[in-house]
Protein backbone atom coordinates (compact mmCIF):
# COMPACT_ATOMS: atom_id res chain seq x y z
CA UNK A 1 0.00 0.00 0.00
CA UNK A 2 2.36 2.24 0.94
CA UNK A 3 4.38 1.53 -2.08
CA UNK A 4 1.79 2.06 -4.25
CA UNK A 5 1.27 5.71 -2.65
CA UNK A 6 5.18 6.63 -3.54
CA UNK A 7 4.79 5.38 -6.73
CA UNK A 8 1.42 7.18 -7.79
CA UNK A 9 3.41 10.71 -6.47
CA UNK A 10 6.57 9.47 -8.29
CA UNK A 11 4.39 9.26 -11.42
CA UNK A 12 3.10 12.30 -10.62
CA UNK A 13 6.11 14.13 -10.64
CA UNK A 14 7.11 12.67 -14.02
CA UNK A 15 3.58 13.38 -15.38
CA UNK A 16 3.96 17.56 -14.17
CA UNK A 17 7.32 17.69 -14.59
CA UNK A 18 7.54 17.01 -18.52
CA UNK A 19 4.65 19.57 -18.79
CA UNK A 20 6.26 22.36 -17.05
CA UNK A 21 10.10 21.34 -19.30
CA UNK A 22 9.93 22.36 -22.76
CA UNK A 23 7.84 21.10 -25.10
CA UNK A 24 8.74 20.15 -28.74
CA UNK A 25 7.98 21.97 -31.52
CA UNK A 26 4.15 21.86 -32.56
CA UNK A 27 2.31 20.16 -35.43
CA UNK A 28 -0.29 22.28 -35.41
CA UNK A 29 -2.21 24.98 -34.37
CA UNK A 30 -5.57 25.54 -34.21
CA UNK A 31 -6.53 28.73 -35.61
CA UNK A 32 -8.89 30.53 -33.73
CA UNK A 33 -10.52 33.24 -36.31
CA UNK A 34 -10.90 31.14 -39.00
CA UNK A 35 -11.71 27.59 -36.75
CA UNK A 36 -8.84 26.17 -39.17
CA UNK A 37 -6.41 23.48 -37.71
CA UNK A 38 -3.32 24.35 -39.48
CA UNK A 39 -0.32 21.91 -40.13
CA UNK A 40 2.83 22.73 -39.08
CA UNK A 41 5.94 21.91 -41.20
CA UNK A 42 9.37 22.99 -41.40
CA UNK A 43 8.73 24.28 -45.02
CA UNK A 44 5.30 25.94 -44.08
CA UNK A 45 6.06 27.93 -40.68
CA UNK A 46 10.15 27.52 -40.07
CA UNK A 47 12.87 29.73 -41.08
CA UNK A 48 12.84 29.13 -44.09
CA UNK A 49 9.31 29.96 -44.49
CA UNK A 50 6.70 32.69 -45.83
CA UNK A 51 5.94 33.76 -42.28
CA UNK A 52 9.50 34.14 -41.75
CA UNK A 53 9.91 36.40 -44.12
CA UNK A 54 6.85 38.38 -43.43
CA UNK A 55 8.01 38.78 -39.97
CA UNK A 56 11.57 40.17 -41.14
CA UNK A 57 10.07 42.15 -43.63
CA UNK A 58 6.83 43.53 -41.55
CA UNK A 59 7.60 43.35 -38.45
CA UNK A 60 11.52 43.78 -37.98
CA UNK A 61 11.36 46.91 -39.46
CA UNK A 62 10.79 48.49 -35.72
CA UNK A 63 10.84 45.40 -33.27
CA UNK A 64 15.11 45.02 -33.48
CA UNK A 65 17.36 46.01 -30.88
CA UNK A 66 18.08 49.59 -30.08
CA UNK A 67 15.79 50.87 -32.96
CA UNK A 68 14.47 54.40 -32.71
CA UNK A 69 10.87 53.58 -32.99
CA UNK A 70 9.47 53.05 -29.67
CA UNK A 71 9.41 49.34 -30.28
CA UNK A 72 10.76 46.50 -28.00
CA UNK A 73 12.54 44.21 -29.31
CA UNK A 74 10.78 41.04 -30.51
CA UNK A 75 11.74 37.87 -32.23
CA UNK A 76 9.57 34.16 -32.08
CA UNK A 77 10.89 33.48 -28.87
CA UNK A 78 9.53 36.67 -27.03
CA UNK A 79 5.98 34.60 -26.46
CA UNK A 80 4.58 31.62 -25.32
CA UNK A 81 2.55 29.68 -28.18
CA UNK A 82 -0.41 30.99 -26.64
CA UNK A 83 0.62 34.57 -25.97
CA UNK A 84 1.09 34.61 -29.88
CA UNK A 85 -2.43 33.41 -30.91
CA UNK A 86 -3.82 36.25 -28.67
CA UNK A 87 -1.50 39.16 -30.32
CA UNK A 88 -3.00 38.14 -33.65
CA UNK A 89 -6.73 37.27 -32.57
CA UNK A 90 -7.27 40.25 -30.53
CA UNK A 91 -4.60 42.28 -32.41
CA UNK A 92 -3.96 44.39 -29.37
CA UNK A 93 -0.40 45.93 -30.00
CA UNK A 94 -0.03 49.42 -30.46
CA UNK A 95 0.92 49.20 -34.08
CA UNK A 96 -2.06 46.97 -35.10
CA UNK A 97 -4.27 50.03 -33.70
CA UNK A 98 -1.97 51.97 -35.81
CA UNK A 99 -2.74 51.04 -38.91
CA UNK A 100 0.98 49.40 -39.26
CA UNK A 101 -0.06 45.92 -40.28
CA UNK A 102 -2.54 46.78 -42.28
CA UNK A 103 -0.54 45.98 -45.62
CA UNK A 104 -1.07 42.28 -44.42
CA UNK A 105 -3.65 40.22 -46.01
CA UNK A 106 -5.36 37.69 -43.41
CA UNK A 107 -3.62 34.84 -45.12
CA UNK A 108 0.02 36.57 -44.50
CA UNK A 109 -1.10 36.96 -41.26
CA UNK A 110 -1.73 33.57 -40.52
CA UNK A 111 0.72 32.35 -41.87
CA UNK A 112 3.41 34.65 -39.97
CA UNK A 113 1.16 33.55 -36.97
CA UNK A 114 1.98 29.78 -37.67
CA UNK A 115 5.86 30.69 -37.92
CA UNK A 116 5.76 32.80 -34.24
CA UNK A 117 3.61 29.96 -32.86
CA UNK A 118 6.09 26.95 -34.30
CA UNK A 119 9.01 28.77 -32.95
CA UNK A 120 7.70 30.44 -29.41
CA UNK A 121 9.18 30.33 -26.47
CA UNK A 122 9.95 26.63 -24.84
CA UNK A 123 8.92 25.00 -28.10
CA UNK A 124 12.57 23.98 -28.75
CA UNK A 125 13.56 20.30 -27.53
CA UNK A 126 16.49 18.71 -28.33
CA UNK A 127 15.23 15.21 -27.33
CA UNK A 128 12.51 15.59 -29.92
CA UNK A 129 13.48 14.28 -33.37
CA UNK A 130 12.12 16.59 -35.33
CA UNK A 131 14.51 19.37 -33.21
CA UNK A 132 17.91 17.91 -33.11
CA UNK A 133 19.67 18.66 -35.64
C1 LIG B 1 6.24 51.13 -37.57
C2 LIG B 1 6.84 50.35 -36.51
C3 LIG B 1 6.20 49.01 -36.17
C4 LIG B 1 5.93 47.96 -37.00
C5 LIG B 1 6.12 47.86 -38.50
C6 LIG B 1 5.42 46.91 -36.16
N1 LIG B 1 5.38 47.34 -34.85
FE1 LIG B 1 4.73 46.25 -33.24
N2 LIG B 1 4.90 47.90 -32.04
C7 LIG B 1 5.45 49.10 -32.44
C8 LIG B 1 5.40 50.01 -31.31
C9 LIG B 1 5.91 51.45 -31.31
C10 LIG B 1 4.80 49.31 -30.25
C11 LIG B 1 4.47 49.83 -28.83
C12 LIG B 1 5.69 49.74 -27.94
C13 LIG B 1 5.97 48.31 -27.59
O1 LIG B 1 5.28 47.76 -26.70
O2 LIG B 1 6.85 47.70 -28.23
C14 LIG B 1 4.52 47.96 -30.74
C15 LIG B 1 4.01 46.93 -29.97
C16 LIG B 1 3.93 45.60 -30.38
C17 LIG B 1 3.64 44.50 -29.52
C18 LIG B 1 3.41 44.56 -28.03
C19 LIG B 1 4.74 44.48 -27.36
C20 LIG B 1 4.87 43.34 -26.40
O3 LIG B 1 5.98 43.17 -25.85
O4 LIG B 1 3.89 42.61 -26.18
C21 LIG B 1 3.63 43.38 -30.30
C22 LIG B 1 3.36 41.95 -29.86
C23 LIG B 1 3.95 43.78 -31.64
N3 LIG B 1 4.14 45.15 -31.65
C24 LIG B 1 4.03 42.95 -32.72
C25 LIG B 1 4.24 43.36 -34.02
C26 LIG B 1 4.14 42.49 -35.17
C27 LIG B 1 3.77 41.00 -35.12
C28 LIG B 1 4.41 43.25 -36.26
C29 LIG B 1 4.40 42.83 -37.71
C30 LIG B 1 3.13 42.36 -38.24
C31 LIG B 1 4.69 44.60 -35.79
N4 LIG B 1 4.57 44.61 -34.43
C32 LIG B 1 5.02 45.68 -36.60
C33 LIG B 1 5.95 49.42 -33.69
C34 LIG B 1 5.85 48.61 -34.81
Amino acid sequence: MRIAILLSAVMTLVIFSSVVDSQATPKKRLDEATQVCRILTFQNSGWVSEGSKIFARSCKTCHTRDNDKGATFLHSESKTMTAWNRVFLQKYPQCAKDGKWSDLSLDELTKLNDYLFRNAANTYDPNDADDCG
